[in-house]
């Protein structure tokens, strides 16, 4: 990916339209401004730590539009953060845990969670390019206990322990196959997690396991299973399935 080599195209990576598609897709005002309502709901000391969130706008140019009380933010950061805090909330302190995201994309949920009060490591996998941009990032954000594994070396992860296991847009996005060995090499290892399913992957003619698959073959490694919808919803049934070890 030319952002990761040529600096010029990093400092306004966020900016061009093809990442746009693929990573910061909503990133409207309309979208932002419901992330902004629940974080206000749900999470309203967000608020004291605006200024450090709004650093990963200061990487890569992203739109940004001007939200009450918190001044310019991309819809995408809002996002994140939001994320963030769902997994505080569903997870409690998350700065003792060893976290891994599948499709991770740049890295922007863990600056997030880095703000918050941190992680004890952060383990991003991805496609290669992808992973050459998110070291760019990582490295610009200042992002402590960050590793990168690509996707087609999950051979890699038989050594490693995760508590915490994170994907959005992402494993929903990846064919049966892939699914499948990231269950048995990676996920079915994972005491706790949250994935957010969308359900893109048939327009482009990807096959993937249904929701209720998945949640079987947890169930089947005596996971404690939820399904709930998205809030706020940016894609027609989305939903975000965590689960738990008892
Ligand atoms: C729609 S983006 C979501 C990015 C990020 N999670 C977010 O919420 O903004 C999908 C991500 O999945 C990654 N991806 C595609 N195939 C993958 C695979 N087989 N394994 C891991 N990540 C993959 C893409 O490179 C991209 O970073």
């Amino acid at each position: 990916m030319k952002a990761a080599q040529d600096p010029e195209i990093f400092k306004n990576f966020k900016h061009y339209e093809i990442y746009r598609r693929v990573v910061e897709c909503n990133n409207w005002y309309s979208v932002g401004i419901q992330y902004f309502n629940v974080l206000k709901g749900q999470s309203p000391d967000f608020v004291h730590l605006v200024d450090q969130f709004r650093e990963n706008d200061m990487i890569g140019n992203p739109v940004t539009q001007k939200y009450p009380e918190i001044g310019r933010f991309s819809a995408a950061s809002l996002r994140y953060i939001k994320v963030a805090y769902d997994l505080g909330r569903m997870f409690g302190n998350l700065n003792k845990l060893n976290m891994v995201e599948i499709g991770g994309g740049y890295g922007g949920l863990g600056k997030m969670i880095q703000v918050m009060g941190s992680y004890a490591s952060y383990t991003l996998i991805d496609l290669p390019p992808a992973l050459e941009l998110a070291k760019k990032y990582v490295e610009a954000a200042g992002l402590p206990n960050v590793s990168f594994i690509a996707c087609d070396q999950l051979d890699q992860l038989k050594d490693h322990h995760y508590d915490l296991l994170v994907s959005n847009y992402a494993f929903s996005e990846i064919n049966i196959a892939e699914q499948k060995e990231y269950i048995s090499k990676l996920i079915d290892n994972v005491p706790n997690g949250y994935i957010t399913f969308n359900f893109i992957a048939p327009n482009y003619g990807v096959n993937t396991l249904s929701v209720e698959d998945f949640a079987k073959a947890l169930e089947s490694k005596s996971r404690v299973v939820s399904i709930q919808p998205e809030v706020p919803q940016l894609g027609k049934r989305n939903v975000i399935l965590t689960w738990t070890t008892p």
